[in-house]
């Protein structure tokens, strides 16, 4: 079914915006701390229509699944909550936006850390953009998203992904201190490319706890008396807090620093050790793995050709990401992925993409 097959008329204008992945700066953004994203090369496609009846009519290819939205006082679920995040969004800031006909396809995959919210939210932003002339920039496109996510999905989530699909490209590295949205973009480590494979078991992001990890870290960063964890640098500082808020602070404040130190330029190597220490810190201190992610990225550790690898993404399931040395990557992820397989479970490669997956 296409858009000319759900609604009996061609779309009036058409958007698309990637998935992302990040590479170092996890569970940190929401303290205002530095992130380092990359866009994957597998995207959202929003087809957007007038509707004629006042109502608008959201559909989704991969779910083949339409929702009508008939009391717009009503948040639907699912895939259209982010939809009409973005049209409530946009109306509460003084936009006036007509009844839509909205069409959605992805090769983004879902719930596997890789921002298919996001990418739905920004490409849907980016055809508004287009179908009205809306005066809104691509920063705008991600802070507008980033609402529409936290008041209409109900994930208190950090600007992150958001800045990631509307700003990254897949060649490079994006910089972002995510409280004053500055940006830099990097280059991938020397002979590096990325590799990323789902774990193959699916997390949810709102019901996974990462609202009750961001809430002990505000309350982490109200006993230590500083606006967010992103102010301290000095990890003896968290010694003061009581578990488990010691433990997630620690993972912050540590982290922060390995990002840091990748701004000042590290070679591929170091980079995969700050790559393998934030997932132990992921796993140890803040306490967001699973077993099957920890087995996938110690099957990645151990492989040849492997800089380093870590979970990727909210973590409590999905992906891994790893640095690999360059055109290495789908020799490392069919060993890798015969072992993990072994040991039962059922993982597959994500980046690089499999031909198909860039399609949408
Ligand atoms: C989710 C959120 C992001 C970020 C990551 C963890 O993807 O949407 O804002 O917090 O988890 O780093």
């Amino acid at each position: 079914m296409d858009f000319q097959q759900v609604f009996g008329k061609p779309p009036e204008t058409q958007a698309k915006a990637p998935g992302r992945v990040n590479l170092l700066g996890e569970h940190t953004d929401y303290y205002d701390c530095f992130v380092l994203p990359t866009a994957i090369p597998q995207c959202t496609t929003v087809q957007l229509g007038f509707s004629s009846d006042g109502q608008h009519h959201f559909y989704s290819e991969n779910l083949n699944e339409q929702v009508n939205i008939l009391d717009i006082n009503h948040t639907p679920s699912g895939f259209a909550s982010y939809i009409f995040g973005c049209i409530e969004v946009l109306q509460k800031a003084g936009y006036i936006i007509p009844s839509l006909c909205v069409y959605v396809k992805s090769s983004v995959p879902m719930g596997s850390g890789l921002s298919s919210s996001a990418a739905l939210e920004v490409a849907t932003l980016r055809a508004l953009r287009q179908l009205l002339n809306l005066p809104i920039d691509d920063v705008e496109i991600a802070q507008f998203a980033q609402q529409a996510e936290i008041q209409y999905a109900g994930v208190q989530c950090g600007i992150m992904d958001q800045m990631a699909s509307s700003l990254a490209d897949t060649e490079h590295i994006l910089f972002l201190d995510t409280r004053t949205l500055e940006r830099r973009v990097m280059p991938l480590p020397n002979n590096a490319e990325i590799l990323v494979i789902d774990s193959g078991v699916p997390r949810t992001l709102a019901s996974s706890g990462y609202n009750q990890r961001r809430a002990e870290c505000e309350e982490a960063a109200r006993s230590l008396g500083v606006k967010a964890l992103r102010d301290i640098t000095d990890v003896n500082v968290t010694k003061a807090l009581t578990q488990p808020l010691q433990r997630r602070a620690h993972h912050v404040v540590t982290e922060n620093n390995r990002v840091l130190e990748v701004l000042q330029g590290v070679t591929s190597e170091r980079f995969g050790e700050l790559m393998n220490a934030s997932h132990a810190s992921l796993r140890d201190d803040y306490e967001v793995s699973v077993p099957a992610l920890d087995k996938l990225v110690e099957i990645l550790q151990k492989t040849e050709g492997v800089f380093g690898a870590r979970l990727t993404g909210a973590g409590f399931g999905g992906a891994s990401v790893a640095l690999v040395r360059s055109r290495q990557s789908k020799g490392i992820a069919t060993h890798v992925l015969e072992q993990y397989n072994q040991a039962g479970y059922n993982g597959r490669i994500l980046v690089p993409s499999l031909g198909l997956s860039d399609a949408a």
